[in-house]
């Protein structure tokens, strides 16, 4: 059967154990088990780590990357997604794709015959969550991760939908901080763990936080929503004064790229809580687990 990774909600607990597991592995030693295949990635959108890691990833496995620009391509000329996924599914093994919308993703596996695995879209963003509920498990050996408290500040899109799901699966105790009219869709994203709450107040959000996770308040693709946004997510931004009333074994992280002095300032991205370059460089080893996963 072909499985595609377009939600983290594809997925269920002990698949992303295996995941994880997979993950480090192949941290330890990679291997070139998928020879001879060749892997598409389709970005409609920029990107530097997801591109990169997935690149890095699939060299790794011994497989082929092949970057498609969707300008370059027919689609940009009117060509459906219907006809351009029998076609891509006639060439390639499987495909990485970044698109603004999430129908588009549904409409290309609906018509492929070959894994499709979301490397963001407007509502998800599953391989960076995966990869970052590693690091959390990683970095928190000592302490189990159902007990920790993660507080995720800001916009309600994709980063905050994908953490909402895992959450939910791995029943982990999230907090979403965000200003009214923000919030990510519970109900829409099927959240059944009432361990998954939101919040407006930043100081009760940040209580006794063992993680603060944040993503930047105008994501690609709403940068014209920028100035009303910079005004309503004012007091969200994650600064050392409001770091100091997290544990102070807090870590810091971030999908990148930041916004200086928006979400985040220098001080914290910078800080010894900060592990934004271990959350970085494990795209790498989840973007190896994801594909082994789906293809083998
Ligand atoms: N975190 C992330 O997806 O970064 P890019 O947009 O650079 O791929
Ligand atoms: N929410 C951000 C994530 C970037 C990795 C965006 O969609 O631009």
């Amino acid at each position: 059967m072909i499985r595609s990774l377009l939600s983290v909600a594809d997925l269920n607990s002990k698949e992303i154990e295996k995941i994880f597991k997979k993950m480090k592995s192949f941290k330890r030693k990679s291997y070139a088990k998928h020879k001879g295949k060749s892997i598409g990635l389709l970005f409609e959108k920029h990107s530097t780590r997801t591109r990169l890691s997935f690149e890095v990833a699939i060299s790794r496995l011994g497989a082929y990357p092949i970057y498609i620009n969707r300008s370059d391509t027919q689609i940009s000329r009117g060509e459906s997604i219907a006809e351009t996924a029998k076609i891509f599914s006639l060439y390639l093994d499987a495909l990485v794709y970044r698109t603004s919308d999430q129908k588009n993703m549904e409409e290309f596996e609906k018509f492929s015959t070959i894994p499709i695995i979301n490397a963001l879209s407007d509502l998800e963003h599953p391989t960076q969550i995966i990869s970052d509920m590693f690091t959390i498990k990683d970095l928190s050996a000592k302490k189990r991760v159902e007990n920790l408290k993660i507080a995720y500040f800001g916009d309600g899109n994709n980063i905050a939908n994908s953490l909402c799901i895992i959450s939910d699966i791995l029943k982990l105790n999230l907090v979403i901080c965000c200003p009214k009219g923000y919030e990510p869709n519970l109900n829409s994203l099927n959240i059944t763990d009432s361990n998954v709450s939101i919040d407006h107040n930043p100081e009760t959000a940040i209580e006794n936080a063992d993680v603060i996770y944040t993503d930047v308040w105008t994501s690609m693709g709403m940068e014209k929503e920028e100035k009303k946004r910079l005004r309503d997510f004012k007091k969200y931004q994650v600064n050392k004064e409001i770091a100091s009333n997290a544990n102070s074994s807090h870590i810091f992280m971030h999908c990148l790229p930041a916004h200086i002095d928006e979400e985040v300032t220098l001080e914290v991205l910078n800080s010894k809580n900060s592990i934004v370059y271990e959350q970085a460089e494990n795209k790498v080893y989840a973007a190896m687990a994801i594909l082994d996963f789906l293809l083998s």
